[in-house]
């Protein structure tokens, strides 16, 4: 069994995790935008790209022409109308988890954006050629996130799988907070909307399973999974190879 502690542990302050959980179910991807973010969001952002870094990660604030920066995709929407965006760099180099741990900083990032009103789009679907900031050894942009000021729309709801498709089994008679750390995840962004994890409980802990996807979402359903249990204490650790993390949290209340 692996024990080695998650550097997302006690990462994030209580405040800070707060405005998260508020800004997940408000969150959803913005591909029109109205207009590049404003000079005190830019500054804001600045600030929090700078916070939300776990080791081995760096996000830096860019500015490209979103015609040159996005790849377009069939049957989604091109993203438009924002010149800005924030490249999320892993160097694995410098941690084994870098590519995890950019998911989390990445998506944390995306909730303090939600949280000042900005809009925001993971995209990993960009041409590498048009971000231009020099990295270092070992470094790799893995994703950028856009972001832009938007026209708040009357959206359908986002298209989720059931929470019983992403457990393993039947969470009804789980303890509230994995329950609620599992919904919480539900509502998490993915890659191709994939939804790649499971969630099975045991004991005291929850389990983080791989079924597809990439690191990044990986790291995001980390972020959310955490998010899920509020301010109530927990430990998370690392599993290996498609058991990503668990999570434990006494269920004393
Ligand atoms: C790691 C990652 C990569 C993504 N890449 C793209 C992309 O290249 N282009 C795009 O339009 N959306 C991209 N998305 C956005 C997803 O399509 C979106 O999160 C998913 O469909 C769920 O919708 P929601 O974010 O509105 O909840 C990406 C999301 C994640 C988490």
């Amino acid at each position: 069994m692996n024990m080695e502690a998650c550097g997302l542990n006690r990462f994030f302050a209580p405040a800070q995790r707060e405005r998260f959980f508020h800004a997940v179910a408000r969150r959803r991807s913005v591909r029109t935008y109205t207009a590049d973010p404003d000079v005190g969001q830019m500054s804001a952002l600045n600030y929090a790209a700078a916070r939300v870094c776990l080791p081995g990660v760096r996000i830096v604030l860019g500015e490209a022409p979103a015609a040159l920066l996005y790849r377009h995709l069939p049957f989604v929407t091109a993203i438009s109308g924002t010149s800005r965006y924030a490249a999320v760099i892993a160097n694995g180099q410098a941690d084994p988890h870098a590519a995890i741990h950019a998911g989390i900083s990445g998506e944390a990032l995306v909730l303090e954006a939600t949280a000042l009103g900005v809009g925001t789009c993971w995209v990993m679907a960009f041409k590498r050629k048009s971000v231009d900031i020099p990295l270092q050894a070992g470094e790799k942009v893995l994703a950028v996130i856009a972001l832009g000021r938007f026209e708040n729309r009357d959206e359908s709801a986002r298209k989720r799988k059931k929470l019983t498709e992403i457990c393993a089994e039947d969470p009804s008679p789980w303890p509230l907070w994995a329950y609620n750390a599992a919904e919480c995840v539900r509502q998490a962004p993915s890659a191709l909307n994939r939804q790649p994890w499971r969630l099975s409980f045991s004991g005291r802990t929850l389990l983080l399973t791989q079924t597809g996807g990439c690191d990044l979402d990986m790291g995001i359903a980390l972020l959310h999974l955490s998010l899920g249990l509020e301010q109530r204490p927990h430990e998370i650790r690392w599993e290996t190879g498609k058991n990503i993390a668990s999570i434990l949290s006494e269920d004393r209340i």
